[in-house]
């Protein structure tokens, strides 16, 4: 039975793990490695702070997923969020991303002032560029050939989706 919560520092452990497994499958994330537990913490706790929306799914105690939406912090962008997405492989494809992405998305709306939501895909991920466009994400350009990675190249697609008006021309 997966739930939906708010992200807490006492599951920090258990985020980083799940982090770190889905950036060592070496396709989906830009980092192909997971973050300290220190850092881990650090990100938690800014999220806290701000009452920034930051879920985690939970098989149990156990972090199955996890979906952040950040406002930027330079001055002239903090409208805009920016979106992280992901769950352990054997969690995908039930549903549960798009609950967290409900959830987060509804967070960032009524708490956070954004606007505007911007993400980077790399174009191999169609399941997850899928996923995004059944949202209403658009697509904003495209970074040819951005990653190599094993010798393979990837493109890095932009998505944006604005949630306040906003404009989608
Ligand atoms: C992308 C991700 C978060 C989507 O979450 P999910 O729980 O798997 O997606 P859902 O089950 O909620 O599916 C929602 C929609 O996504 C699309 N989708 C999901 N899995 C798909 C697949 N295997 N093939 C094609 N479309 C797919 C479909 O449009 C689906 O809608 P439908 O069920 O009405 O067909 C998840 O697959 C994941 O963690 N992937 C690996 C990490 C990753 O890519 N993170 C994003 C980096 S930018």
């Amino acid at each position: 039975m997966v739930s939906i919560v708010k992200a807490s520092q006492k599951y920090a452990e258990s985020f980083a793990r799940a982090v770190d497994i889905v950036a060592r499958e070496r396709k989906y994330l830009a980092s192909v490695t997971g973050f300290s537990l220190e850092s881990t913490k650090d990100f938690i706790q800014m999220g806290e702070a701000n009452d920034f929306a930051q879920y985690f799914a939970l098989d149990g105690e156990k972090v199955i997923g996890w979906c952040d939406l950040i406002p930027k912090d330079i001055e002239g962008f903090t409208h805009v969020g920016k979106l992280g997405i992901g769950l352990l492989s054997e969690y995908r494809h039930q549903g549960i991303g798009s609950m967290l992405l409900q959830k987060t998305i509804e967070h960032a709306r009524e708490k956070n002032k954004i606007e505007k939501i911007e993400l980077e895909v790399f174009g191999s991920n169609v399941q997850a560029i899928k996923f995004y466009e059944k949202f209403g994400f658009q697509h904003e350009g495209r970074r040819i050939n951005s990653r190599k990675l094993d010798g393979k190249y990837d493109h890095v697609v932009l998505m944006g989706k604005w949630l306040l008006g906003g404009n989608n021309s």
